[in-house]
């Protein structure tokens, strides 16, 4: 068995071999060139040789892997195989929409499905590992990773971390076109305090096992096999060194039998925490607590055999850690074949597949939101001759692949323009001023125009001649990912400048927005009639939104993150708790802001149709207390095929541990015909009606629950039913 090829190898492992497979090194130099000579690039080089490396990061190609591999293979004493991981975050070559967006897709089939691309693509590049999905819940939107993520929703999370793990993973690990997935960032990242990316994070036990852990626990079930810590402290202990989260919940209680890996250097930076004294003892924590490779903090690798042998550290940590290892490079097949993923046939033939264009398309389709289309402007006219295109994202090729794309190629997204050119031949277009700098990279930050406004008078000039007009507004690609957090999260730059004089002469404006994050649009919402929105969407982007426009596919995305009206009501979410003066009172002492509403601009679970569907009949079915059953019927009361996304959303009404106002319990993505009716059905039971109590034991308290199910999280039908 596998476990006796691991223990066998590891008998035979010198101290210092264990240590090596617990360190992992970013490739960042020519592999396939010369022996590289001085700086970390001639140490990382020596170790591999000494067998001092367990993993790289960032070495992608056949040829380049293949060096590195034969290399430990061929010199070190028990040539072990190395891992090979990437951020491969939406795809590698052929870029799926963001994670974001692709959440908004509510398609769990679809979602999986383009993992299962991300991995084949990858897979044919020599990795067999990516840095994926990340699954942090989170509910600000200022923070520049919520487009890694499923967005604010834990249940909904929860799903889609099982589906991605099972598109990476497959059902065969050792396969050549499936790879390890890692579930990030454990834990409770996504909750930095104002957004701010490596910040704090000070939350409470409710939250930790109620909100945040559960998609992390939904893809350990799913047999993820890394997890990847983080950088964010969490209530005063660095997570990278949490012997709480990393061995107490995710090794003992969850039975997690993969390994954990540091985020980028997160094992030293517990000295600046204030946590360690120095990269020695931060290794020393490091370990105790669970994490079982350093990524590039270098701290492992130098210092463990050192403080082993002290007695600092026992040598039975570094026996699991390195078990784990070895294990999961067994399970990948790199023993049999430590190549398996070097097939040059496949990196000829696999990334940019036509198939996985049409699935990347397919996943854009669905991913984006109707907003608003007030008259049934969209979709497109047949009569609507003359369409204006304003905004330099129109025509950018860049934007619309989003962040987190390492390897995929530059100007390889279809354009909106392209897309719509393929459509019509009436399309004019004008960039209006220039907003972003072209130049722009995952490295650096973006620039923005703030303040040349040429472009604004010939756009204005265009639409005042046009019958329709498509501006196509938002944010840079690199806006959003990590490090990109913003303390403002209206259009950059002068877009709403030329959005409000273009509206002036023409109202007519379809409003098609480019984002990774949920923005501010109170202006936008209140004025312009239609608002399309297509977050980024990989590299089918152009032809998935003008489809959508014109009407060949009717969009069916609902947000997975709420819409906020005002920065200042940040962290805004539908799951909130009850205050104790939740009502309107005639005086001013109640829950509420003195210059804004409470409620946001758009809900969570949003989103519209170019028909319509209505929901009646809601029945509920306690006879059996353990599968509580609720059914509705949903009709396309419209003209045109759709889906729609049905959400089932409880209430526990009175608990020992306060519940959420609503939380979302089951949705089912529904195609139906105009006029067709369909009995939708849900089960409830106890892992739906249940919650983590704040001694950390999942309960089911009996009482009353009241349901909401319908089209979003703020409008369905309702009812309530008993557990006695
Ligand atoms: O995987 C990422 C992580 O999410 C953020 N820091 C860097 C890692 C490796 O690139």
């Amino acid at each position: 068995t596998i476990d006796q090829r691991v223990d066998s190898l590891l008998s035979q492992m010198t101290l210092e071999e264990k240590v090596g497979q617990m360190n992992q090194y970013n490739g960042f130099w020519d592999v396939t060139g010369p022996a590289p000579q001085g700086g970390n690039a001639e140490i990382k080089y020596q170790h591999l040789k000494q067998g001092l490396v367990g993993s790289m990061l960032n070495v992608t190609g056949t040829k380049e892997v293949r060096k590195l591999q034969k290399l430990v293979i061929e010199e070190t004493r028990l040539g072990i195989p190395l891992i090979f991981g990437y951020d491969v975050i939406h795809g590698y070559k052929t870029l799926a929409p963001i994670p974001l967006a692709e959440a908004a897709s509510w398609d769990l089939k679809a979602i999986q499905n383009s993992a299962r691309i991300a991995a084949d693509e990858a897979s044919a590049v020599g990795l067999n590992w990516t840095f994926a999905p990340m699954v942090d819940i989170s509910r600000d939107a200022r923070w520049g990773r919520v487009m890694e993520g499923a967005g604010e929703d834990t249940y909904l999370g929860a799903k889609i971390a099982e589906a991605r793990v099972r598109g990476f993973q497959g059902d065969d690990l050792s396969k050549p076109n499936t790879i390890a997935a890692c579930a990030k960032h454990f834990a409770a990242y996504g909750f930095a305090e104002a957004g701010r990316e490596y910040n704090t994070v000070d939350i409470g036990t409710s939250t930790l096992f109620n909100a945040i852990l559960p998609p992390f626990k939904a893809a350990v079930d799913a047999n993820v096999k890394t997890v990847m810590n983080g950088f964010n402290i969490l209530n005063g202990v660095p997570v990278t060194g949490s012997t709480f989260l990393q061995r107490d919940i995710l090794k003992q209680k969850w039975g997690f039998e993969g390994f954990v890996i540091s985020d980028w250097a997160s094992v030293g930076e517990m000295v600046p925490h204030g946590f360690a004294n120095d990269l020695k003892h931060a290794s020393e924590l490091g370990v105790k607590a669970g994490c079982d490779m350093d990524m590039e903090s270098y701290a492992y690798v130098n210092h463990l055999v050192e403080s082993v042998k002290e007695g600092k550290v026992d040598e039975k940590l570094i026996d699991d850690a390195v078990r784990r290892i070895l294990k999961v490079k067994f399970e990948l097949g790199l023993f049999d074949d430590p190549y398996r993923y070097c097939d040059e046939k496949r990196e000829r033939e696999r990334p940019y597949h036509k198939d996985h264009q049409e699935a990347v398309l397919d996943m854009a389709l669905k991913s984006m939101v109707l907003l608003k289309n007030e008259g049934n402007l969209l979709p497109i006219k047949k009569d609507q001759q003359r369409i204006a295109v304003i905004g330099d994202l129109a025509d950018d090729k860049n934007s619309p692949l989003g962040s987190w794309r390492l390897g995929s190629d530059d100007n390889t997204a279809v354009s909106v323009l392209e897309g719509l050119k393929a459509y019509s031949n009436e399309i004019n277009y004008l960039q209006g001023p220039k907003v972003f700098d072209d130049s722009a990279n995952f490295l650096e930050n973006v620039l923005i125009n703030e303040t040349d406004t040429s472009g604004i008078d010939e756009a204005v000039a265009l639409a005042k001649e046009s019958d329709i007009v498509l501006m196509v507004l938002g944010e840079h690609g690199f806006q959003s990912g990590e490090a990109r957090s913003r303390t403002k999260l209206n259009l950059p730059g002068l877009q709403l400048n030329v959005l409000k004089a273009v509206y002036k002469v023409n109202k007519n404006i379809v409003l098609i927005l480019m984002n990774g994050r949920p923005l501010t649009i109170n202006w936008e919402a209140e004025n312009i009639p239609a608002i399309l929105e297509t977050w980024q969407l990989g590299s089918q982007a152009g032809n998935a939104i003008a489809k959508v426009l014109f009407g060949d596919y009717n969009p069916s995305g609902k947000l997975p993150m709420t819409f906020p009206r005002s920065l200042g009501q940040i962290p805004i979410y539908y799951n909130h708790f009850n205050t104790g003066r939740p009502i309107k009172e005639p005086n001013v002492f109640w829950s509420h802001y003195n210059d804004e509403k409470n409620e946001p601009l758009f809900p969570f679970g949003y989103g519209l149709s170019y028909t319509n569907f209505t929901y009646s009949n809601l029945k509920i079915d306690t006879s059996d207390q353990k599968n509580v059953k609720v059914s509705v019927t949903l009709t396309n009361s419209g003209d045109m095929e759709g889906e729609e996304v049905a959400q089932l959303y409880i209430h526990d009404k009175v608990a020992s541990v306060t519940r959420p106002v609503k939380e979302l319990k089951g949705f089912q993505k529904i195609k139906i015909s105009p006029r067709e009716s369909k009995e939708i059905k849900f089960v409830l039971t106890d892992s739906e009606l249940g919650f983590f109590n704040n001694d950390h034991e999942f309960i089911v308290e009996p009482g009353r629950f009241d349901i909401m199910v319908g089209t979003n999280s703020q409008e369905g039908l309702t009812g309530s039913f008993l557990i006695d």
